[in-house]
């Protein structure tokens, strides 16, 4: 074979590596962003990362709440913050109402998941915000908040990510990851679901990991 012929195939094998290796790289880095718990599903059965943990917030009337007044009941956590303006209610939304849409089906079973509201602005989602804000959706929603230091400890036993978007005006978004997390009564991750699931869809994931 030629030299020149040789060259060349090595250059374009070595340049076919490097933009499969700056894909895979990128893939894995938006993963990352997008997710925070990237590829958790398979967390569980390899037993490599854990999700949820210990906590101490402040519910929406000013009690203070951790992890282990729940034990017993399932838990569906979800992390946003009230001034969202679309997936957080809408999340939020098909949280509540996969419990109503469980509850005609298997009452006792609805009644024994609490849903979980955590706001990831502190700052702004006080108790009183919460208070105001945690009627619209189901009337068993506990929210809650805490210092900023609690908050983060929190959102980082969950995986989640969050950080406050742009600069300045107390009108800022803040970017976060969003997923409707399922915990057992012991307080163990059992599975997720994603912001785009529909209350049917969480309903039908929580009647088979209820057993029902
Ligand atoms: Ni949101």
């Amino acid at each position: 074979m030629p030299r020149s012929s040789l060259g060349r195939a090595l250059f374009v094998f070595a340049l076919g590596f490097a933009v499969l290796a700056t894909g895979l790289a990128g893939w894995l880095w938006t993963e990352k962003q997008q997710n925070g718990i990237a590829r958790s599903g398979a967390s569980r059965s390899t037993g490599v990362a854990t999700i949820g943990g210990p906590f101490e917030l402040i519910d929406q009337a000013g009690q203070t709440r951790r992890d282990s007044d729940f034990r017993g009941r399932y838990l569906l956590v979800y992390f946003g913050y009230t001034f969202c303006p679309d997936v957080c209610p809408t999340s939020l939304q098909a949280m509540s109402q996969s419990l109503d849409v469980l509850a005609e089906q298997a009452p006792d079973r609805a009644e024994s998941v609490v849903p979980l509201f955590i706001t990831v602005d502190p700052a702004r989602d006080d108790v009183a915000t919460l208070a105001a804000y945690a009627p619209h959706f189901h009337e068993r929603l506990v929210a809650l908040t805490g210092s900023e230091e609690q908050v983060a400890a929190v959102a980082g036993d969950y995986r989640v990510y969050y950080a406050k978007a742009g600069t300045g005006t107390a009108d800022y978004l803040m970017d976060h990851s969003s997923f409707v997390y399922l915990m057992d009564p012991e307080g163990r991750y059992l599975t997720h679901f994603s912001h785009t699931s529909t209350a049917e869809e969480i309903a039908e994931g929580l009647a088979k990991a209820l057993g029902s």
